[in-house]
């Protein structure tokens, strides 16, 4: 049976676009080049543009993205990177890749965000970079952690996978980093329909290195400087994501109205707390998560009802079994441990009706009620 109110219906996210995805795909087929051409091109030029940055260079995926930022600023082995404890692991798997370790940073309880403050005891003569996360479409404290960053002479990099399109202090994400990095995953606010990244920066030398990176470190055909990978932004990904980026702001709105809905009406209902949006941010709802002690049985009652929910995310990066080797254990970051016991994500996508948005609100008010 299918949900009444699915947690993301990608394909009526999609289906608004098909006729000029269909077109964009076309087009692709019958230029008869297929790598690295006419659509990653403008592509990468539209999306420094819109990321207010000089450079953007197109890459197979987030995590991809995350790893080229950091070969670029020659962090590895020996080396250590600040990083949010409570975020997807793809960012600490990132720092790992290039054979760092990843330091975490519990984060501000009400933003879920990396919490400046903590940083400067975290910070070693190993230390090289800040790896922010824009946690759930809201900018991290970016302005004060390029402070810290400053004053500690580190470098700041934003992993901005979750808030295309956000600002602080009215500066777009993914431009506040010496370089950034950000996935195009399906379900992000700007999604392919398939794998794709890009790093974004203002620093010509970082993103040249990164276009010779991400092509088998070779500038120029058959000449290889290092030793680089294969991850190219796929040339269909790069049309389809013309298409959509035109729409994106667009349906950020759309997220915001929702949003909007959503903290009017589950005000004061039960134990909720609802996500804050600090003065200085704009907030993209990548997700919407809600916290209550009530967390499973509130997400069982909703599945009965037929509206999906998530949990991003279930187990913190330091108690997955692939970081058993940092020898980290439960209560060790007692804040992430409690934000992913009591946090629950509810449906929050441009296509989402006004009446699922009503019975999702009605639904949870009827749980709050029977308890
Ligand atoms: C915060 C964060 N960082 C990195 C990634 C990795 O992106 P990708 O799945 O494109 O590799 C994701 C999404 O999956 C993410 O949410």
């Amino acid at each position: 049976m299918s949900l009444k109110v699915p947690f993301l219906d990608l394909k009526s996210v999609n289906l608004r676009f098909r006729d000029e995805i269909l077109r964009a795909i076309e087009g692709v087929v019958d230029s008869g080049w297929y790598i690295l051409g006419d659509s990653v091109a403008r592509f990468e030029e539209e999306y420094a543009k819109f990321s207010g940055v000089r450079f953007c260079v197109g890459v197979g995926s987030g995590l991809d993205a995350l790893i080229l930022s950091l070969r670029a600023l020659d962090i590895a082995r020996g080396d250590e990177v600040i990083v949010p404890a409570n975020t997807y692991i793809a960012t600490w798997l990132a720092v790992s890749a290039v054979g760092a370790v990843p330091i975490p940073v519990e984060p501000d309880p009400e933003t879920y965000n990396i919490d400046p403050e903590r940083i400067p005891e975290k910070i070693t003569r190993k230390t090289k970079a800040i790896l922010a996360v824009n946690l759930y479409g809201q900018p991290a404290d970016l302005a004060t952690l390029k402070q810290i960053a400053d004053e500690h002479k580190l470098f700041l990099v934003e992993d901005n996978a979750q808030a295309h399109g956000a600002l602080h202090k009215g500066k777009p994400t993914g431009s506040w980093g010496i370089v950034n990095g950000t996935s195009f995953y399906p379900g992000k606010n700007l999604g392919a329909l398939g794998d794709a990244g890009a790093v974004t920066t203002d620093n010509q030398e970082i993103a040249e290195r990164i276009r010779i990176l991400r092509n088998y470190g070779s500038p120029k055909k058959y000449v290889h400087i290092e030793q680089g990978i294969n991850s190219r932004l796929d040339e269909m990904q790069a049309a389809i994501l013309l298409v959509k980026l035109k729409y994106l702001e667009q349906d950020n709105r759309k997220r915001q109205e929702i949003a909007k809905i959503y903290l009017e009406n589950l005000n004061g209902v039960g134990d909720l707390i609802l996500p804050v949006t600090k003065p200085e941010n704009t907030h993209v709802y990548h997700q919407f998560v809600i916290r209550t002690k009530f967390r499973d049985a509130l997400r069982d009652f909703l599945a009965e009802q037929g509206i999906g929910t998530l949990i991003h995310y279930p187990i913190p990066p330091h108690l997955q079994k692939a970081y058993k080797s940092l020898g980290y254990t439960k209560g060790d970051f007692p804040i992430t441990e409690e934000i992913a016991d009591t946090i629950l994500s509810l449906p929050i996508y441009p296509t989402l009706e006004h009446w699922q948005i009503e019975m999702v609100v009605e639904s949870i008010k009827a749980f709050f009620k029977r308890l």
